[in-house]
């Protein structure tokens, strides 16, 4: 605010009580008429400050405002900062469609600054970390290795220690996302996107735990389910997924959930598809860095989805039982 008055303009200030459950229209719709009220000309251009569900909400009211003003991201939450500002898009959800209403619309600037991150909760670092996960599971192997060495420090000191490695984390973070993002921002050259990978049942259980389950818990949900999946189609080795679980649960996310059944994940399969344009085009991981697709629906019978259900569950008790063991 200082900054800005400095600069020579009072800016008008919308306070608003935000979480998933309120990620929908009337709040766009809020801050349309909060513009309108400051008298937002061609020129103006709104600053989000907070999560990813205010960057959401702020970019697409920018998108359609006077068709579209300027919009600033101040990244607050690990989440944010790795992932949801670094993208073009903003939106909300729809009935029961998780981010069915939403645009493209690229912000003016996006400012990321860990030190933001001190009043964040604990559980609010761990969601953003189930992001990072994603992006060390796709491409970037030593990523991953520094998330199994130093992530549990690094979500209970919110990412001020050790200061390299957080530092060093977060930027390989946002560049990873930047290079799979920057050769198809729109989404219209291909509906390939190694950044899917956690997005395909992530979305489904949001919408059917009423937005309770957060963004980042239902994608680490997925991670671990699309890795059974990659492991019992032969793409990941037995002991890649229990790296990839293992470092979920060590890093206190989940990798189950009560809703997540056979229903559901065939639902999501055909939710995908209409998404990605009657293909599945579902990232899956073939090692500890790198990934491929499963294209095409016809290569997962309802066989494999009650297979690979089962195979989630044998793996989470495996690693219970090693969890004893180091106890005892
Ligand atoms: N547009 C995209 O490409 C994209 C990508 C990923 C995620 N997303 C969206 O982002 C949303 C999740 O974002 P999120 O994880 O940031 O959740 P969020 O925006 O709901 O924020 C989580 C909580 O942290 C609080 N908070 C924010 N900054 C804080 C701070 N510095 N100190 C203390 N508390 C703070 C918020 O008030 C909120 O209660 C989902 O809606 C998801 O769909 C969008």
């Amino acid at each position: 605010m200082r900054a800005l008055k400095k600069s020579g303009t009072s800016p008008e200030v919308l306070v608003l009580e935000l979480g998933e459950e309120r990620k929908f229209m009337p709040s766009v719709l809020k801050v349309a008429q909060c513009a309108q009220r400051a008298g937002v000309d061609r020129h103006g251009i709104l600053v989000a400050l907070g999560g990813g569900v205010v960057g959401d909400i702020v970019s697409f009211a920018a998108s359609m405002i006077r068709r579209g003003v300027g919009h600033a991201r101040i990244a607050t939450t690990l989440m944010a900062q790795i992932d949801a500002a670094v993208g073009i898009k903003g939106g909300v959800n729809f009935n029961q469609s998780k981010n069915y209403l939403g645009c493209f619309h690229p912000p003016e600037e996006v400012l990321v600054d860990p030190d933001l991150l001190k009043s964040l909760p604990l559980a609010a670092v761990r969601q953003g970390m189930a992001e990072i996960v994603k992006i060390a599971m796709i491409r970037d192997r030593r990523l991953f290795e520094m998330l199994e060495e130093c992530g549990e420090t690094l979500i209970g000191t919110r990412f001020a220690q050790p200061v390299a490695v957080a530092d060093e984390v977060i930027t390989r973070s946002i560049d990873g996302m930047l290079i799979e993002l920057s050769s198809n921002p729109y989404e219209n050259m291909t509906l390939e996107r190694y950044v899917d990978l956690g997005h395909m049942i992530s979305p489904a259980l949001e919408a059917q735990s009423g937005y309770t389950l957060h963004h980042g818990e239902a994608v680490a949900i997925d991670l671990a389910y699309t890795s059974c999946i990659a492991n019992d189609a032969g793409h990941l080795s037995d002991e890649d997924l229990l790296r990839v679980i293992g470092l979920l649960r060590r890093l206190d996310l989940p990798t189950n959930h009560a809703f997540l059944n056979e229903a559901l994940v065939l639902r999501a399969f055909e939710d995908t598809e209409k998404h990605r344009g009657g293909a599945l085009n579902l990232p899956v991981p073939t090692g500890i860095g790198t990934c491929d697709f499963i294209r095409s629906r016809a290569e997962l019978s309802d066989a494999t989805v009650t297979r690979t259900l089962m195979r989630l569950a044998e793996t989470e008790d495996m690693l219970s039982e090693a969890d004893l063991c180091v106890v005892i």
